[in-house]
C-alpha cells in the first residue's frame, strides 16, 4: 500500500494497466477517458447537482443508466489500483485515470487536483438522462453542455475526445471507431470530420450513423455520430472544427483546459485543498 497522498504512485499504476492486449484496440485508455467524462458530465450548474463527487456510477441508479453502458469495464480495470491505494477516493481515481490516459495516448498534460469525496449526498444526485444522446442535433448538444457551463468553443474541443476509442453495438447501438488509430490522441477526428464525405446509413439494429466509404464503396470502418456531424454543420461549431483540424497545438491546449474544467464541475475545496 502506498502512502496516503502519493498520487504519483497511483499515476504509475494507472499507466501500467493501460496496455490490455485482449480488450478492444489493445488499450483501456479510451474507456477510462469516457468513464471520467461520464462521471463529471451529469453536472447541472443551476442546481449544483451531479458531477464527479460521490462516484455515483458505483450504484445502479447512475451506473445502470443506459448512457453508461460499458463503463463497468473501465471500473473493473481500475479495481487493482484502488486495492493497491485504498486511501484514494473512487471519484479522484476515475477522474485522474482519464487525465493520465489522455496523456499516455499522446495527448496534452491535464491539470488535475485531488479532493473529491465518495460520500453520496442524496440532495446532489443527478437524475438519469443528463448525458448527451448521439442521435440528436446541435440544439441538444448545446442544451447539455450549456447546463454544465461550457461555451461553443469548449464543446467542440471536448468532443475532440472522439479521436479515441469506438462505439460498440452492444453498448450504445452505434458501431465503429471515428479514426484509424483510436488509441493515439490527435486532431485526426476533426480532420476527418471536416475533410471526408460522410454518408448517413441505417445499421441492422435500426440505429442511424454516418460512415465513410472509400472509392470502392466498401469501407464502412470509420463512423460519425449524428451529434458529430452536427458540429460540422452548425455555423458556429464548424469554425472551431476547422480551427482544430488545422492546428493540433491549439486543439491540445483547448482540450486540456476544457477537460480540466470538466473534472472540476461541482468540486469545492477549502484553502488547504481539503
Ligand atoms: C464514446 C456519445 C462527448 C469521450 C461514445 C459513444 C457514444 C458517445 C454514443 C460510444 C459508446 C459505446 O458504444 O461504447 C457522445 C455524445 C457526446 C460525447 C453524444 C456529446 C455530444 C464526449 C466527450 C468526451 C467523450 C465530451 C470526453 C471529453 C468518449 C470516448 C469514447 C466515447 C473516449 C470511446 C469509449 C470507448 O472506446 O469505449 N461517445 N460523446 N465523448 N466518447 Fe463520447
Amino acid at each position: 500500500m502506498s502512502k496516503p497522498g502519493n498520487y504519483e504512485a497511483v499515476r504509475k499504476d494507472i499507466v501500467k494497466l493501460l496496455h490490455q492486449p485482449e480488450y478492444d484496440d489493445g488499450s483501456a485508455g479510451p474507456v477510462l477517458v469516457r468513464l471520467a467524462w461520464h462521471s463529471a458530465g451529469t453536472y447541472d450548474a443551476e442546481t449544483d447537482t451531479g458531477g464527479s463527487n460521490g462516484a455515483g456510477m458505483r450504484y445502479e441508479r447512475e451506473g445502470g443508466d443506459p448512457a453508461n453502458a460499458g463503463l463497468q469495464h473501465a471500473r473493473v480495470f481500475l479495481e487493482p489500483v484502488k486495492a493497491a491505494h485504498p486511501w484514494i477516493t473512487y471519484a479522484d481515481l476515475w477522474t485522474l485515470a482519464g487525465c493520465v490516459a489522455v496523456r499516455e495516448m499522446g495527448g496534452p498534460e491535464i491539470r488535475w487536483l485531488p479532493g473529491r469525496t465518495d460520500y453520496v449526498d442524496d440532495s446532489k444526485l443527478p437524475p438519469r438522462g443528463r448525458l448527451p444522446d448521439g442521435s440528436k442535433a446541435a440544439d441538444h448538444v448545446r442544451a447539455v453542455f450549456y447546463r454544465m457551463g461550457f461555451n461553443d468553443q469548449e464543446i467542440v474541443a471536448l468532443c475532440g475526445a472522439h479521436n479515441l476509442g469506438r462505439c460498440h453495438s452492444d453498448r450504445s447501438g452505434f458501431d465503429g471507431p471515428w479514426v484509424n488509430n483510436p488509441t493515439r490522441f490527435s486532431n485526426q477526428y476533426f480532420r476527418l470530420l471536416a475533410g471526408l464525405e460522410w454518408k448517413l446509413v441505417t445499421l441492422p439494429n435500426g440505429v442511424k450513423q454516418w460512415v465513410y466509404e472509400d472509392e470502392d464503396g466498401i469501407s464502412e470502418r470509420l463512423m460519425m455520430l449524428p451529434t458529430d456531424i452536427a458540429l460540422r454543420d452548425d455555423p458556429v461549431f464548424c469554425e472551431w472544427v476547422d480551427s482544430y483540424a488545422e492546428d493540433k497545438e491549439l486543439f491540445f491546449e483547448d482540450f486540456a483546459k476544457a477537460f480540466a474544467k470538466l473534472m472540476e464541475l461541482g468540486i469545492r475545496r477549502d484553502a488547504r485543498g481539503g
